[in-house]
């Protein structure tokens, strides 16, 4: 199979480490369906790429129905051999600050939206033998940072999905693969927050390249998980 037939989702693909990820897989040839719920931030990177194997996909991961039409969408004339769930929001305020609003959403899109992509492509996968689903989770699955009780909650929770599930697609040549990245330069932090450390934060596309390369890796080998931070500690 040429790399251009290799179809690749990305979810969460209008900025950061999503629209990287994009220019990394399509630096590479794969075609790309890129989704996120701000249909213009896509048609600019759709101009930016220039590429036919490039498509845009809107979808909310937060609404399962949704997720089901884009799927059918993309699935229409398409393979997906790789799915990447890396839509994702936070919320930096106390538990007791946060709103029943913010946590609800938080939840919905980063914990049952990758849930929902995955239950799309799984059978898919399944069907034509192989699949590799790469998640971005964060390092507050591995240590405890105050002001972010709901995203932590998102992002264990789905690390939990995520090891059940690898054990369970391991016979359908499905591989899981997750990113668990530290600091990085994106939108998801405010601006002072960025003004203030992006010096010591890590570029969305180093991140990117990290998906790229374990995506590519031959045999039967699987990067199950890749931990990264910048190399001056968390912030
Ligand atoms: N930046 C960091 O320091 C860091 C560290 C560890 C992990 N991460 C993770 O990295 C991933 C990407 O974040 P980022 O840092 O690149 O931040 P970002 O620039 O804010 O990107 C987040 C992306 O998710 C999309 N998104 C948000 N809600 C969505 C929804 N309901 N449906 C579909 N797409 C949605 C956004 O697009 P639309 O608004 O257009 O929908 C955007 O493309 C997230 O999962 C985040 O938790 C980030």
């Amino acid at each position: 199979m040429s790399n251009k037939q290799i179809g690749i989702w990305i979810t969460g693909a209008s900025s950061g480490i999503g629209k990287a990820a994009v220019k990394e897989f399509s630096s590479v040839g794969f075609n790309i369906f890129a989704s996120a719920r701000r249909v213009t931030e896509l048609e600019r990177l759709k101009e930016e790429i220039k590429s036919d194997h490039f498509e845009i996909y809107p979808c909310n991961v937060a609404s399962q129905a949704n997720v089901e039409q884009t799927f059918k969408k993309i699935t229409s004339g398409n393979q997906i051999n790789c799915l990447v769930n890396n839509a994702g929001i936070t919320s930096f305020k106390t538990a007791e600050e946060n709103t029943i609003k913010e946590i609800d959403d938080v939840i919905n899109t980063n914990l049952l939206g990758s849930i929902y992509t995955i239950k799309t492509v799984l059978p898919h996968m399944k069907k034509i033998g192989s699949g590799t689903i790469i998640n971005v989770l964060s390092v507050v699955t591995g240590k405890t940072f105050t002001n972010s009780s709901a995203y932590t909650a998102s992002k264990m929770g789905l690390l939990g999905y995520l090891k059940v599930l690898r054990e369970e697609v391991r016979d359908y040549n499905i591989r899981v693969i997750n990113i668990t990245p530290g600091a990085t330069e994106s939108a998801m932090w405010t601006r002072e927050m960025r003004e203030e450390h992006n010096h010591r934060m890590m570029n969305p596309e180093s991140v990117a390249r990290l998906m790229v390369s374990a995506f590519l890796q031959k045999d039967n080998i699987v990067t199950e998980e890749i931990i990264v931070r910048p190399i001056e500690g968390d912030i």
